[in-house]
């Protein structure tokens, strides 16, 4: 079974903070789940690079806007591979490839009659590279409804998308599919925008000449949200007919902010083209600062490598994934950071590892006793397992990260009241035996959400592990009866206050 999974394309104009790092760190656990349970997964990530406010940051360092936008699409590139991320493809709409898609479906939909020429009059916010209709606009205070940021007047010829077309066909679609919009609580948001009419959208752009020429007698450049929804399409091999056997995507992240563009003009365009829709379209929340949007333009940005520096790539990992449910926000804080992961990393589940490993070494001269498991824990197992896959499925990563902790919390309870260290050595070896079952259980399971950490676990118990030959059963803990156990090492060192 294929699994299609996409975040956003990033803009280059700024470098990666903690917002594209959460989509990002979302979509590789995803992504890494779905392998360990068997699915060829094929992972979409890449760089947004056209448009005015590019080309503006290009000019403002001094540099030519493709070797800018060559030396901030590898900053992504880098801080991808820090932070552990298993993308299968890196695209960037300057690729030709990219950019012949775009044009081919431009070509298609003119065909068609889905693109018209017409005069666009009204507003522009490049920040948000968005059309606004003169009735959303206070004429004696011209800001963008959305970013509140100035906008700029726009009257110029300009090819159209029919997307008023498509409102009724949208409506039913959404009516007859309702779980393609995630959480659920946003659907309502989309149906009411739909409900009050859609405008045709405005695709070329007559000033902007960092972008893809459109395939029309005049010289306009394509839009860029045009330009960058076909990412997804481009990484499918779309070449103006067919795609390949990913398609359609499983899910598609974004952030809350850029819902209308992925549940109500992508699939619009998709409809136009007569392609399956995306089987799940899943907003996620924005990390706040003092309850502000954590972004560039606020200048209250977070930079990924302090955060990297200070908690390791799992503690940050770990933060994201766990402390708020993947679709609301959530106010960042250092104390909560620390608190996190000193409770959750440093002393539940660093010191659950430790404590065995030491205990197998003095006790059994570093050999794992034969795998035991009482059925109360084999009953705990299973039901974890079972669980986590559950909530995988509806993206809940804290919900998941929970039913994990819930096996390392009784583990540490196991250890605390059977003493191990002070009890006949058979009882020993019945206690350690099911810990080092429960970790090696534990160090699977937490592979799509701190794959670093996995590795070192298994490392220490002596493991290959091959991602994509392993699937999440119980059964694979037999695997570790009578090892060796190797080098023992840290996981997490306590933070201190
Ligand atoms: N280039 C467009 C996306 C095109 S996709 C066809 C874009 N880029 S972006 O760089 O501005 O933002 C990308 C993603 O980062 C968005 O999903 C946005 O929600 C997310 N985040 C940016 N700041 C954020 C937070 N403070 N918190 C969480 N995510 C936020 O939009």
């Amino acid at each position: 079974m294929k699994f299609y999974i996409t975040t956003p394309i990033y803009y280059v104009n700024a470098s990666p903070h903690i917002g594209h790092c959460y989509t990002t760190i979302a979509a590789d656990c995803l992504a890494r789940y779905h392998k360990m349970t068997g699915k060829d997964v094929y992972f979409l990530t890449g760089t947004d690079e056209h448009g005015d406010k590019i080309a503006l940051a290009a000019e403002k360092k001094g540099i030519s806007v493709e070797q800018f936008t060559d030396e901030m699409s590898a900053m992504f590139k880098k801080m991808w591979e820090k932070l552990d991320i298993s993308y299968s493809r890196f695209i960037r709409t300057t690729e030709n490839q990219h950019i012949k898609t775009v044009q081919t479906v431009f070509k298609k939909l003119m065909d068609n009659n889905d693109i018209y020429l017409g005069t666009y009059s009204g507003y522009y916010c490049t920040p948000c590279e968005f059309f606004i209709p003169r009735i959303k606009i206070d004429e004696n205070n011209p800001v963008c409804p959305d970013c509140g940021r100035p906008v700029k007047i726009i009257k110029e010829n300009s090819y159209f998308f029919r997307l008023s077309n498509y409102e009724k066909l949208l409506l039913e679609y959404l009516k007859k599919n309702p779980q393609v919009i995630q959480p659920q609580f946003r659907l309502e948001e989309v149906t009411n925008f739909i409900s009050q009419g859609l405008n045709d959208l405005s695709i070329t752009r007559h000033g902007t000449v960092w972008g893809i020429q459109s395939p029309t007698p005049e010289k306009y450049s394509v839009y860029v949200w045009f330009d960058a929804l076909l990412n997804y399409l481009t990484a499918a091999g779309y070449d103006g007919k067919n795609v390949n056997h990913y398609w359609p995507p499983d899910v598609q992240l974004i952030g809350k902010d850029i819902l209308r563009f992925h549940a109500i003009i992508w699939p619009a365009m998709l409809m136009a083209l007569g392609l399956e829709l995306p089987k799940m379209i899943f907003a996620h929340g924005w990390w706040t600062l003092g309850s502000e949007k954590i972004s560039k333009s606020k200048g209250n940005i977070i930079d990924p490598l302090y955060i990297i520096e200070r908690f390791g790539v799992d503690g940050f990992r770990y933060f994201l994934l766990r402390e708020v449910p993947f679709g609301l926000d959530g106010e960042y804080s250092e104390e909560k950071f620390i608190k996190r992961f000193n409770s959750d990393l440093a002393n539940d589940l660093g010191n659950l590892v430790n404590r065995t490993l030491n205990l197998v070494e003095k006790l059994f001269e570093n050999t794992v006793p034969d795998v035991f498991v009482s059925s109360e824990m084999e009953h705990l197992m299973e039901e974890v397992l079972i669980n986590v896959d559950n909530f995988i499925s509806r993206i809940n990563f804290s919900e998941a990260l929970v039913e994990i902790w819930k096996l390392v919390t009784e583990l540490n309870k196991i250890l605390d009241i059977k003493k191990p260290w002070n009890s006949p050595i058979e009882s020993a070896r019945e206690t350690l035996s099911q810990c080092m079952s429960g970790i090696y259980l534990i160090s699977l399971l937490i592979y799509p959400f701190i794959p670093g950490t996995s590795r070192k676990i298994q490392a220490m118990l002596n493991i290959e592990f091959k991602e994509n030959e392993i699937t999440l059963t119980k059964k694979n803990i037999s695997l570790i009866s009578g090892r060796k156990v190797g080098k023992r090492e840290i996981l997490f060192k306590r933070i201190k206050t």
